[in-house]
């Protein structure tokens, strides 16, 4: 198969929050290389084509000084994918893979219909050998039925599938981008995979040190990033099943996290007690390994990870139980007013925020929700309640409340529920919102970031986690 020595041309299938800034950043660090991102898209499209880069669909720190950079030198956003997969010697597809809501395996297996399209695309329309490289997350043995597509072309084409699976995580993508702990790259054991994989480890090398590069088997490579993922939401939920232990005890979460966070051997990081953990990877991945685990008849497997979902599932009922209870078990006609809503801060990402199962229960109370996020539009909102179609669009709209800014909507409330955890929310000024409230004023601080002494001085209740 033609490899070439050094790649000058990539397409990439997808523009959102992988595809986006991952090319941004290629496009960056080897200006010798064309990069388009492809999408169906068009309104996306023309986002990332805006002059106004306050305007990118994707919101991520330092991205739009990223693209300012690269944007029409040697990184262009398109519609036309099958005209810019035509030629280009190496394809990124970074589409989405949700949860399949479905027929066989729904609710838990993945969705591929996004990456079988574009594999049938691929091999419609490809004129020339290609890379093709996995960048969303699937499930292991993808890379079987991708191939299994390309193979079938009968015009002559020749491919190699990588897996080379994204770690980034959002609201820290640029940073993660420009610094990995690791790149993995997992290709077919033979002399073409064997190339493939050095064409696409010299791309890296371009700005990651050679000894973070790990190449691998293409099955290790897909599993680990399952793993990867499966582990740390199993932190969270570890902490978050403490976390009400802590909340009957009288110890105080923060502290226990911190004191077994200085053992070495368990370190730091993610050990934040917190409403739950949401995002569109940690559930899909887990659930995906869980119906994996089945499939092979390892129910142990399956039950073990599937509990850590369920610990995170209990954490949001829990969560918004603590309010129903606080407010004598009655929320209709009371303002509740949610500061965030996006799965955590620094993006307007809200695939599976805890935010949206916890306004769910309370509407089913009854409550007035007005929420507040620097990030998240309107729109995005309504759409993240009505997809749960617990009630009707117009029953939504009737309960739920955008707020143009914080003040307002926490004005008049009778709680305050803290989701994500904005940095701008410690800055606030928390007398004058105090003054401005329903006495009792309470505040369920989701996250544990704002200073609970001084809330209490100023005469509000608060509710935190696992304290
Ligand atoms: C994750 C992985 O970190 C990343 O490597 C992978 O490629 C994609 O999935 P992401 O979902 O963007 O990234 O965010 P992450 O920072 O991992 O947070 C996930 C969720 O866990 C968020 O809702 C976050 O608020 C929550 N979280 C994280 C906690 O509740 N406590 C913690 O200590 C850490
Ligand atoms: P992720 O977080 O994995 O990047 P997103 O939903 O943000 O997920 O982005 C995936 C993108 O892939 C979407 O913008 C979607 O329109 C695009 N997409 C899905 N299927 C195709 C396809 N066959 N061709 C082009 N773009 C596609």
């Amino acid at each position: 198969m033609n490899i070439p020595k050094k790649i000058k041309s990539i397409c990439c299938i997808g523009a959102g929050y992988v595809g986006g800034p991952t090319m941004a950043i290629i496009a960056q660090k080897c200006p010798h290389i064309k990069v388009t991102v492809v999408d169906l898209n068009a309104e996306k499209i023309e986002r990332w084509n805006s002059d106004n880069l306050d305007d990118l669909p994707v919101y991520e720190p330092g991205l739009k000084e990223v693209v300012a950079e690269a944007r029409g030198r040697n990184l262009f956003f398109s519609t036309e994918v099958e005209k810019e997969l035509e030629y280009a010697e190496m394809i990124f597809m970074s589409v989405n893979t949700p949860t399949k809501t479905y027929g066989k395996g729904k609710g838990m297996a993945a969705d591929l219909k996004y990456i079988e399209s574009s594999a049938r695309t691929i091999a419609k329309v490809a004129k020339t050998d290609k890379i093709v490289v996995e960048k969303s997350t699937i499930p292991i043995k993808t890379a079987q039925a991708v191939n299994k597509i390309l193979s079938n072309t009968n015009n002559g084409v020749k491919f190699q599938v990588l897996s080379n699976p994204e770690f980034l995580a959002e609201g820290t993508a640029i940073k993660d981008l420009n610094n990995p702990d690791r790149v993995l790259i997992g290709g077919e054991q033979t002399e073409d995979g064997l190339r493939a994989i050095e064409a696409l480890s010299d791309i890296y090398r371009e700005w990651i040190p050679n000894d973070r590069i790990l190449q691998t088997n293409i099955w290790s490579s897909e599993l680990s990033k399952l793993v990867a993922n499966a582990f740390l939401a199993q932190r969270i939920s570890s902490i978050n099943a403490i976390s009400a232990l802590c909340d009957k005890t009288g110890a105080d979460v923060d502290e226990v996290a911190k004191a077994i966070g200085m053992d070495s051997r368990i370190g730091p990081k993610f050990l934040k007690a917190s409403v739950g953990f949401g995002g569109s990877c940690f559930q899909k991945d887990i659930l995906n390994l869980v119906y994996i685990a089945k499939s092979y008849g390892l129910d142990e497997v399956a039950d073990y990870w599937q509990n850590v979902i369920k610990i995170n599932d209990y954490q949001k009922n829990r969560f918004a139980d603590s309010i129903i209870t606080s407010l004598n078990n009655t929320l209709s006609g009371k303002k509740i007013a949610f500061l965030g809503w996006a799965f955590k801060k620094d993006t307007n990402d809200t695939r599976e925020s805890a935010a949206i199962y916890v306004a769910d229960i309370l509407m089913e109370d009854k409550a007035d929700i007005f929420v507040f996020d620097p990030k998240v539009t309107k729109e995005r909102m309504f759409e993240d309640i009505d997809y749960l179609q617990t009630r009707s669009p117009e029953e939504n709209r009737k309960y739920l409340n955008y707020g143009d800014n914080p003040y307002d909507a926490m004005k008049g409330a009778f709680a305050i529920a803290v989701i994500t955890e904005w940095d701008e929310f410690k800055d606030y000024d928390w007398q004058k919102i105090y003054d401005n409230m329903n006495k009792p004023a309470y505040i369920f601080d989701g996250r544990n970031i704002l200073d609970h002494k001084k809330l209490k001085g100023i005469g509000f209740e608060v509710n935190a986690i696992g304290k």
